[in-house]
């Protein structure tokens, strides 16, 4: 069978799984407001989706998004989802022969996408007491050359949840601007962050802020996200993006819902969020051979170190997935630190995560004794 086959499959096998508990994804599972709810449900029995959305998105969702983000002097394009927006940009920006540096890990398909066209991907190793588990700016500095057409920067960085303070970000804009180099600040998880500096403050001139809707709000299945940069970036952006024909109506109405309700809706999943950590954190300290390297984390997820314990993630991730417990391999982030951690999520109802912490120790123990193929993606 293909490989695109065996993924697909195994991702319909999770969604088709009755109760299976989504630990894996960083997706939001608490439930949506009901202002949010009902615009939705509005939208569907108005048969709005007969229509296709304006291009480049609702004006009035437009208007949320930048007054969410805070920034002047920027506009800002609706996609389907950020990983649209990534893959756009990505494909826009970059000629064969450039090249794209990022961390190690960071969230691995926009090197897939700069790949895909020819250009090349510098990763800079942050995994490890070495390093802090974080980005250090010199490091970059280090690794920039006259190649370098994208500085691609997960920040909050998946999987690790740490978050660059307002100095660093200003360091890494200046860095990025005198490469001559675009520079991706990747803010998906940037709602969950303790404090969350957006570089296009330092660089507007080729910062280009990409966010989304499916962690904060809950929106995965809905695919929206956003693309913010200065006006004439995004005109050329705006030339030929895939989703010319508009993002979702459905999911841009519950977007403004949304939006309208944050301040509101948000505090409380942020809070669920965070308890959730500390318990995974409390647990794992029980376990021996177990850390969680990075904590408080800036995500909605964090990552448990097993390779001390003497078991592979993926023999982790296939025990608690007897339990209906899905939680990630490191290798889907990263093939060099791979084999060192798992990766959880915790914006879901309290009991999942006291589920998991009943299964882990025994998951553990059976993860020891297991030797074996995993299909895992
Ligand atoms: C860092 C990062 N960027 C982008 C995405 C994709 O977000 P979206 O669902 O909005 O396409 C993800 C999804 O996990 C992510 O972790």
């Amino acid at each position: 069978m293909r490989d695109f086959e065996r993924r697909n499959q195994h991702f319909d096998r999770l969604v088709n799984s009755q109760g299976l508990r989504w630990l894996g994804q960083n997706t939001n599972h608490m439930p949506a407001h009901p202002a949010v709810r009902d615009a939705l449900v509005k939208s569907i029995d108005d048969e709005e989706y007969h229509v296709y959305a304006p291009p480049a998105g609702l004006e009035e969702l437009r208007a949320l998004i930048l007054a969410d983000l805070g920034l002047d002097a920027v506009t800002t394009i609706v996609t389907d989802g950020a990983i649209a927006a990534l893959y756009h940009t990505v494909h826009s920006l970059l000629d064969p022969g450039d090249e794209l540096v990022t961390t190690d890990p960071t969230w691995a398909w926009p090197m897939a996408f700069a790949q895909s066209v020819g250009a090349s991907v510098v990763q800079i190793p942050i995994y490890g007491d070495e390093h802090g588990f974080r980005l250090a700016p010199q490091r970059l500095a280090q690794h920039v050359t006259e190649k370098t057409k994208i500085v691609y920067l997960v920040d909050p960085n998946n999987p690790l949840g740490c978050c660059c303070t307002p100095e660093e970000i200003e360091q890494i804009a200046t860095i990025a601007r005198d490469a001559g180099a675009y520079l991706i600040h990747d803010c998906t998880y940037r709602d969950f962050a303790y404090e969350h500096t957006l570089a296009a403050r330092f660089y507007p001139e080729r910062t280009i802020t990409i966010w989304s809707f499916s962690k904060w709000l809950g929106f995965a299945g809905l695919r929206i996200g956003s693309l913010t940069a200065e006006p004439g970036l995004v005109e050329q952006l705006a030339k030929a993006p895939p989703n010319n024909l508009g993002s979702n109506i459905v999911a841009q109405r519950g977007a403004i819902a949304g939006l309208k309700v944050k301040a509101e809706w948000f505090p409380d999943v942020l809070a669920t969020t965070r308890d959730n950590q500390a318990m995974i954190v409390e647990t794992v300290a029980d376990i021996e051979g177990l850390r969680v390297p990075v904590t408080p984390s800036n995500g909605n997820f964090l990552i448990v170190e097993c390779v001390d314990a003497g078991v592979a993630p993926e023999a982790v991730c296939a025990a608690l997935a007897k339990h209906n417990v899905m939680v990630r391999q490191g290798a889907y982030h990263t093939k060099t630190f791979g084999d060192r951690f798992i990766k959880i999520s915790t914006t879901t109802p309290r009991q999942w995560v006291d589920e998991l912490c009943e299964f882990l120790p025994g998951a553990i123990d059976e993860a020891r004794n297991s030797s074996g193929d995993f299909d895992l993606f």
